[in-house]
């Protein structure tokens, strides 16, 4: 494969590429075995134990909504679109806060020119491109927004190259800038939120800025390269896909499909950490031609210094980013941060790729309020999930012990320490949300066509499993678990499926959805979650626009706001045709919540030109909160 039809795959087919399934797998047969299990998946497994974890009354709240009422939501719901522009219920009103290559500095005014393009002197002084994971901060009263710009669209940004495939090194520069993390300042004016152009917290941090690598890897030999001999001072953070935010005010980045950036332009280093990551062979955007730290020919230990959560400090734009390695290393999807009733940091982690897994980071010691926690993420335990089919579930933790790997190892090549330590593989973990009125988490499991097909790319087993029950799952679902006794930091857990997504106007089976899935609010492919202050699970889709098919009356991609008591779930917002929703954060008053659109086709949202990434506000008209 050429890379011409690199750059065209979406990541996931990325994986595939790297990966690729067996071509005698039989659909039909996978489908046919799959419906054999309805009796199993009837709602009982969604729904009927559910209640006895999780409290009564799930299933009449969920008849209730189906009758047509707007439940506990204080929107009406809206209908699925099909066009290029942004819906939200009556009562509510939108507007663009800023798109990609917006200047944040009034230097860069006017460097996104009418041709869609930017110079490349200029590529570090603008929003960048393919908004992605955010949240915003206070800082002394000012609201600061720190986003990430997860990948590029070569194809817009060098349209004189041939096919998007950077012809010189300046070229790699503007794609390079083009991705990172904004830190911007918002202030709501005459107009509406608007970004605060040359405020003295704007940042752009990209694949060049430097920072440090902490925790129990930093300075081992697995981590040394000829420009850091010490193994301790990393250049850049890269695809950065979800958030997070820290109990102490910090900014969480997750570095998810880092592999794609790196390629050898000779000998290939040996090391099954390569391949269980999806490194080799070609790069996705032949960095590796023009700069040798992306060429594993060369630099055969860069890889094994990103894929991890990295901290920011949105209120000193001097601070140097920190990587926490103790986090481990792998796609990570997003990092939710929760205060275990034990006083210990624990820190959720999806490792988005089929068959992949879900992890939780636990600290050594305890935190308080006030305390820069910082260290805390460079000492304390990680582990992977084991769910049981019996809706319990353990938490193993990656030792020496459980893995045969040693301390750094299990960090540098974490998904090999969870598969030695038998953690469940599951359907692409994207988002972890914790609910903030409850001690309970939810994880978007969003689709996953390989399940019950072929291993992961370790050789794991990925036949159907309790949180991930059906073969060929192109819909996905969103499982939660509810710590014993309360404590996040427990090792045991009771889980169930709060939703299953499916299409129920087209299959009478387990791929109809769960019982609250139904014609007037089905979706598929859940990705990016939050919950708001009131408990409310507020959903975002990355999944199949076509309208066709299996996913015919599903629309674009779409919001949905999901109640925990009852299991209703309810369209709030549709996006343009093309463009995933993903993002989400509040403003400090919670009247206005900001929306991140991302990839968007067509011309939105100039109704001219080239399609760009943008965050939307979003507020009611009667000016109450929003969530
Ligand atoms: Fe960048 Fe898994 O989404
Ligand atoms: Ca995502
Ligand atoms: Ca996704």
């Amino acid at each position: 494969m050429t890379d011409k039809s690199l750059i065209d795959l979406s990541w996931d087919d990325f994986d595939e590429h790297r990966d690729p399934r067996p071509d005698s797998s039989d659909f039909d047969a996978v489908v046919e075995r799959a419906i054999s299990r309805r009796g199993f998946l009837g709602g009982a497994l969604a729904f009927g134990s559910a209640a006895s974890v999780f409290g009564a009354g799930l299933m009449s709240s969920t008849t209730a909504a189906r009758a047509g009422a707007h439940g506990g939501f204080a929107f009406k719901p809206i209908g699925i679109a099909t066009d290029h522009e942004i819906h939200v219920p009556e009562g509510y009103r939108h507007k663009v806060l800023v798109r990609w290559g917006d200047a944040l500095w009034s230097e860069a005014d006017g460097a996104y020119g009418d041709d869609g393009l930017v110079p490349v002197a200029m590529s570090d002084k603008v929003f960048g491109e393919n908004t992605d994971g955010m949240e915003l901060f206070d800082v002394d009263g000012k609201e600061v927004i720190a986003v990430n710009s997860e990948y590029v669209n070569p194809k817009i940004n060098l349209p004189e190259a041939s096919e998007g495939v950077p012809a010189d090194a300046d070229q790699v520069t503007l794609l390079k800038n083009f991705q990172g993390v904004t830190v911007m300042e918002v202030a709501k004016g005459a107009n509406g939120y608007e970004v605060v152009k040359d405020s003295p917290l704007n940042r752009r941090i990209t694949h060049e800025t430097e920072m440090t690598l902490a925790g129990p890897l930093a300075g081992h030999d697995l981590v040394k390269t000829s420009a850091d001999p010490e193994g301790r001072t990393v250049r850049g953070t890269m695809n950065n896909c979800g958030s997070g935010r820290t109990l102490w005010g910090t900014y969480l980045t997750c570095e998810e499909n880092f592999n794609g950036y790196f390629g050898a332009t000779g000998e290939m280093p040996e090391g099954e950490g390569y391949a269980r990551y999806g490194i080799g062979g070609e790069g996705r955007y032949a960095y590796e031609k023009f700069d040798t730290r992306y060429d594993l020919s060369h630099e055969p230990n860069e890889p094994h210094r990103h894929g991890f959560v990295t901290e920011i400090d949105p209120a000193d734009p001097t601070s140097t980013p920190v990587k926490r390695t103790a986090l481990g290393r792998f796609k990570h999807e997003n990092a939710e941060m929760v205060h275990a009733s034990d006083g210990r940091v624990v820190v959720y982690l999806g490792d988005d790729e089929r068959g992949e897994f879900l992890y939780r980071y636990v600290s050594t010691d305890t935190w308080e309020e006030g305390q820069d926690g910082g260290a805390l993420l460079d000492d304390g335990t990680l582990y992977v999930a084991k769910f049981n089919d019996d809706q319990t579930g353990a938490w193993l933790p990656l030792t020496p012990e459980t893995t045969g790997m040693d301390a750094a190892e299990i960090l540098a090549f974490t998904r090999l320490a969870a598969s030695a330590a038998g953690g469940t593989t599951m359907d692409r973990p994207e988002w972890v949300a914790a609910n903030p009125t409850k001690p309970e988490a939810y994880v978007a499991l969003t689709n996953n066509k390989n399940r019950g097909v072929k291993p992961n790319a370790g050789g794991d087993d990925t036949s159907v499993n309790g949180p991930n029950p059906r073969e060929t799952n192109n819909f996905g679902q969103i499982a939660r678990w509810v710590p014993e006794g309360g404590n996040h930091a427990a090792d045991n857990f009771e889980w169930d499926l709060f939703v299953m997504a499916g299409n129920p106007t087209v299959y009478d089976n387990a791929y109809g959805g769960s019982e609250n899935v139904t014609e007037g609010n089905m979706f598929n492919s859940p990705d990016g979650m939050a919950f708001s202050s009131d408990g409310m699970l507020w959903i975002q889709t990355d999944g199949d626009d076509s309208n066709e098919g299996e996913f015919a009356g599903q629309g674009n991609n779409q919001m949905l706001v999901g109640n925990p008591q009852t299991g209703e779930i309810a369209r709030f917002m549709t996006v343009p045709n093309g463009a995933e929703v993903t993002g989400l954060c509040w403003s400090l008053d919670g009247k206005t919540a900001f929306v991140g659109v991302q990839h968007p086709g067509g011309s939105w949202p100039d109704g001219a030109g080239k399609p760009r990434s943008s965050i939307v506000a979003v507020w009611r008209e009667d000016g109450a909160v929003i969530g």
